[in-house]
C-alpha cells in the first residue's frame, strides 16, 4: 500500500498589488524585486478574506474530485497567521465544509513547516486507519512593516490537500530528514500583526539547514543525488530557490517558482504551491520521478523528504483553475495597498457566488457568510 497526496490546490486572493508600484512608492529600482529577490507581484487581502476564507476556497475545490467525504475522518490546519490562541481555525471550515461531526480537527503551528507537520501526522495516521482520508490545509497570510526588507516578500495563500492510500497524485517515500534548531531568525509576537526577522540570519540558517537535511537525507535513503528527479524548496521569495538550488548544483527549478513569483510568501502553502506549479507547468511527464522536498520553517525545524508523481496524476490537476485564478486578480493602487494592510473597510467583489467570506466581527466573534449572488 502507498500512502500519499491524493489531491491538491490551492486559493489566494483575488487582488494583487504589483512590486514595480511598490519600488515606485519606495523609491528602489524595480531590478532589486525583480531580479534581486525575484518577486513580481504580491497577493493582498481585503479585510474579508482571511485564513479560513482562503482555506475553505482551496478545500471546496479539492472535495469536488473525493467520492466520499465521509472518509474523512481528520483535519489538520497549519498556520502561524492564527487569530485565535485556543478556537482551531480548521473548526470554521469543518463547518462550511459540511464534514462529519466525528472528524477530529486541530491546528498546527511551527512557521512555514508546519504543513510538513501536518502531512507526516496524516500519512502515519492512514498507515495505521488505511481506509480514512485526512485533510490537511496550509493557510497564511505573510506581513511585514512598511519600508522592510521583507516588505516585497509579503503574500498568502492556502493549499488544501487530502492525505490518503493509493494517492492519485504523489506517493510519500519513507525518507526524510528533520533539523531543529533554536534560533531567532523570524518570529512574530501574538501582540503584532507584522512578523518580525533577522532577515540574513534568515537565509544563512536556511541554507545551513538544506545542506544538513538533504546530505542526511542521502545517508539515510542510500540514493544519490542523481536519483532525485526534480526539487522543491520551500519558497519565501524566488531567488532564495534559486540560491538553494545552487547550493545543491541542480538546476531545472524554474517550472517550481512560476507561482510563487506573482504569490509572494505563503509561509506553510509555499514549499506547496512550489509543488503544485512544477505539476502543472512541467511539459515533461512526471510519471514516477522523484520529487525531493525542502521545508523550511523559521525558529527553526527543517525537513528534506521524497514523493513518486502517480501514473495519470494530470487527471487530478486543477491547472486551469489556478491559472484563471492567478490571470484574474484584479490589481490595486498604492492607496488600496495601505487600506488593506490597515483592514480598512473597502468595497470589495468576489468571482463566484458561493464563496465564504468574513462578514463581521461582533463581540470577538468571527462571521462568516456564504456569498448568494455574484457581486
Ligand atoms: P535586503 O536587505 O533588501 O537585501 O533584504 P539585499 O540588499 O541583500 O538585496 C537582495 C538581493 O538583491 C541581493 O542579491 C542584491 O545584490 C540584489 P544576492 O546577494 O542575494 O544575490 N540587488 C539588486 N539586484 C538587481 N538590481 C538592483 C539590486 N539591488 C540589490 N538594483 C531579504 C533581502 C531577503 C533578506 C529580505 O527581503 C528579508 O529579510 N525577507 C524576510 C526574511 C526571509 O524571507 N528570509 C528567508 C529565509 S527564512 C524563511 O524562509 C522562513 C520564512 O518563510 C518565515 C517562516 O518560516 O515562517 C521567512
Amino acid at each position: 500500500m502507498t500512502i500519499g497526496i491524493d489531491l491538491l490546490s490551492f486559493s489566494t486572493s483575488r487582488y494583487f498589488f504589483s512590486l514595480k508600484s511598490l519600488a515606485n512608492y519606495r523609491n528602489v529600482e524595480y531590478a532589486k524585486y525583480y531580479s534581486g529577490i525575484g518577486q513580481m507581484k504580491m497577493s493582498v487581502f481585503p479585510p474579508n478574506e482571511d485564513i479560513v476564507t482562503l482555506a475553505i476556497a482551496a478545500s471546496k475545490r479539492i472535495l469536488t474530485k473525493v467520492d466520499d467525504i465521509s472518509s474523512i475522518d481528520m483535519l489538520i490546519f497549519a498556520t502561524e497567521s492564527s487569530f485565535d490562541l485556543s478556537k482551531s481555525a480548521g473548526i470554521y471550515v469543518h463547518h462550511f465544509l459540511d464534514l462529519k461531526p466525528d472528524c477530529r480537527v486541530f491546528d498546527v503551528k511551527q512557521a512555514c513547516y508546519s504543513l510538513t507537520a501536518a502531512i507526516q501526522l496524516a500519512k502515519n495516521y492512514v498507515s495505521a486507519y488505511p481506509e480514512s482520508k485526512v485533510l490537511i490545509i496550509g493557510s497564511d497570510i505573510v506581513k511585514y512593516s512598511e519600508e522592510s526588507s521583507g516588505e516585497p516578500t509579503q503574500g498568502g495563500a492556502a493549499v488544501a490537500a487530502i492525505i490518503s492510500k493509493n494517492p492519485r497524485l504523489m506517493s510519500l517515500e519513507p525518507y526524510s530528514s528533520v533539523y531543529t534548531r533554536d534560533i531567532m531568525d523570524f518570529w512574530r509576537p501574538i501582540y503584532k500583526n507584522d512578523a518580525l526577522f533577522d532577515g540574513k540570519l534568515s537565509a544563512q540558517n536556511y541554507l545551513e539547514s538544506l545542506k544538513i537535511t538533504f546530505e542526511k537525507y542521502l545517508q539515510k535513503s542510500g540514493l544519490k543525488k542523481e536519483d532525485v528527479n526534480y526539487f522543491c524548496f520551500h519558497c519565501p521569495f524566488c531567488k532564495m530557490v534559486k540560491k538553494a538550488a545552487r547550493l545543491l548544483s541542480i538546476n531545472n527549478v524554474d517550472d517550481t517558482i512560476i507561482y510563487n513569483s506573482i504569490i509572494g510568501n505563503s509561509c506553510s502553502a509555499s514549499l506547496y504551491i512550489s509543488l503544485i506549479s512544477l505539476l502543472d507547468n512541467c511539459p515533461s511527464d512526471l510519471t514516477g520521478k522523484r520529487v525531493g522536498m525542502f521545508s523550511y520553517g523559521s525558529g527553526s525545524v527543517a525537513e528534506f523528504f521524497s514523493g513518486r508523481i502517480a501514473e495519470n496524476y494530470r487527471n487530478v490537476l486543477f491547472t486551469e483553475k489556478h491559472q484563471n485564478q492567478l490571470s484574474s486578480r484584479s490589481e490595486i493602487s498604492f492607496k488600496e495597498y495601505e487600506a488593506f494592510r490597515m483592514d480598512l473597510p473597502v468595497n470589495c467583489c468576489y468571482e463566484n457566488a458561493g464563496h465564504v467570506f468574513l462578514k463581521t466581527i461582533e463581540d470577538d466573534k468571527r462571521i462568516y457568510e456564504i456569498l448568494k449572488n455574484q457581486l
